[in-house]
């Protein structure tokens, strides 16, 4: 809508609106990264640093950004990236998200540890639904979780590999934010000055896991927490990936890689796309940035499956740049919880228009009829 993108022309606008507008201890764990940050910040200056040439005196063009991945087309080449505990950012955040992927025909990527269950989402989100599985150590509890994702036409699963330990995330700590997390009274007050997302939580409630609940008795939140931080971490080894393999019969994804080594494992254990990313600076604050070890990755892959790319995307010129380099599909955690926050149900379907609409307005600039295109626009050295 024009009157949004008068108002809010960037996400950056978003991010503004959406700090003053959630709750102290929300905003403190979507924005935060972990240690100094220095990953988190490595992951824009990376990208800011990727420049293209443009091609002059082409006319006037139409640009095409449809993409087809999986034997699906989508409308971008830009999916939302899954988050978790998705309702304490913006309460009825899934389903807002997934409304939205399937009106902009992208993908939505659901965690395992957001606040609504595949049941729930999957009908939503139709054709456009993503999985994301956070690996549960107990193998009978797996089984049954990917016979749910199945069963809720989820046709692709994306495994996290870049979790092998919970991170320190020290604002977030601050913040009254732990891992598994509690909500408290200190995050009650907060609710309590932020009026906007208090409407919203008496809408949808507060916010739980709904996909674990079954898998835990008693049903308080703290015991959910504890179950979270109990049983899907640490779990994770190529062996694991492999067993995922033969039960999944669906499009497997490996998410978290940034070393060509491990994306070449990922290809022999048969995944069908490998995904470059550092968890948006959340993981690691030693780790290079994402953008940076895009180009391994897709030189060790050699075509051979999709590489998949985040961490640091804002505008719809980083997805050009990431696709520049040579990234099959972009995409973005932050910036569409930016857009709920800021906007509320409105924001997902707004974040996409100003992305896409940056995309095609960096084709325009650079001469670019397709995607393809823009690779031959990459100013090289
Ligand atoms: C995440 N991310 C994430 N990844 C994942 O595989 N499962 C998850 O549950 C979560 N949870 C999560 C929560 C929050 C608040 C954030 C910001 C991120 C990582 C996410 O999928 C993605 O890799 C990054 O968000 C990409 O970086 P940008 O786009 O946020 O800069």
């Amino acid at each position: 809508m024009a009157e949004l993108m008068d108002r809010w022309p960037a996400i950056a606008d978003l991010e503004k609106r959406a700090k003053r507008r959630i709750p102290r201890a929300a905003w403190e764990y979507l924005a935060s990264g972990t240690g100094d940050e220095a990953s988190m910040h490595r992951n824009r200056d990376g990208l800011l640093r990727v420049e293209l040439m443009s091609e002059l005196c082409k006319g006037l063009l139409a640009p095409d950004t449809t993409t087809t991945l999986f034997g699906q087309e989508y409308s971008a080449p830009i999916g939302i990236a899954p988050v978790g505990l998705s309702g304490l950012i913006w309460p009825g955040a899934d389903k807002a998200l997934a409304a939205a992927a399937r009106e902009a025909r992208i993908p939505h990527t659901l965690s395992t540890v957001a606040s609504s269950g595949p049941e729930t989402i999957g009908p939503i989100v139709g054709d456009f639904g993503w999985y994301q599985l956070y690996p549960p150590r107990d193998a009978e509890l797996r089984a049954d979780m990917l016979d749910r994702i199945e069963a809720s036409g989820y046709r692709t699963l994306v495994v996290t590999a870049d979790v092998p330990f919970p991170s320190r995330r020290e604002r977030q700590r601050k913040a009254g934010i732990v891992v598994p997390p509690v909500i408290g009274p200190r995050l009650v007050f907060d609710g309590a000055t932020h009026p906007m997302w208090t409407l919203a939580v008496r809408r949808h409630g507060l916010p739980g896991f709904e996909a674990l609940e079954k898998y835990v008795s008693g049903d308080s939140l703290r015991e959910l927490a504890g179950f979270v931080g109990a049983s899907l971490g640490g779990t994770l080894s190529w062996q694991y990936l492999r067993e995922v393999r033969e039960r999944w019969t669906g499009n497997l994804v490996v998410k978290g890689i940034l070393d060509p080594g491990d994306a070449e494992q990922c290809i022999e254990i048969g995944a069908d796309a490998v995904w470059v990313s550092n968890h948006g600076g959340r993981q690691l604050e030693a780790s290079p940035a994402s953008i940076d070890c895009l180009p391994g990755v897709l030189s060790q892959v050699a075509g051979r499956v999709p590489v998949l790319f985040d961490s640091g995307i804002r505008a719809g010129a980083d997805v050009a740049r990431a696709v520049a380099l040579g990234a099959d599909f972009v995409f973005c955690g932050r910036a569409f919880m930016f857009s709920l926050g800021a906007l509320g149900d409105r924001g997902p379907a707004h974040a996409f228009e100003i992305l896409h609409d940056g995309l095609l307005n960096v084709m325009h600039q650079t001469g670019c009829s397709t995607l393809d295109d823009l690779r031959e626009r990459l100013v090289v050295g």
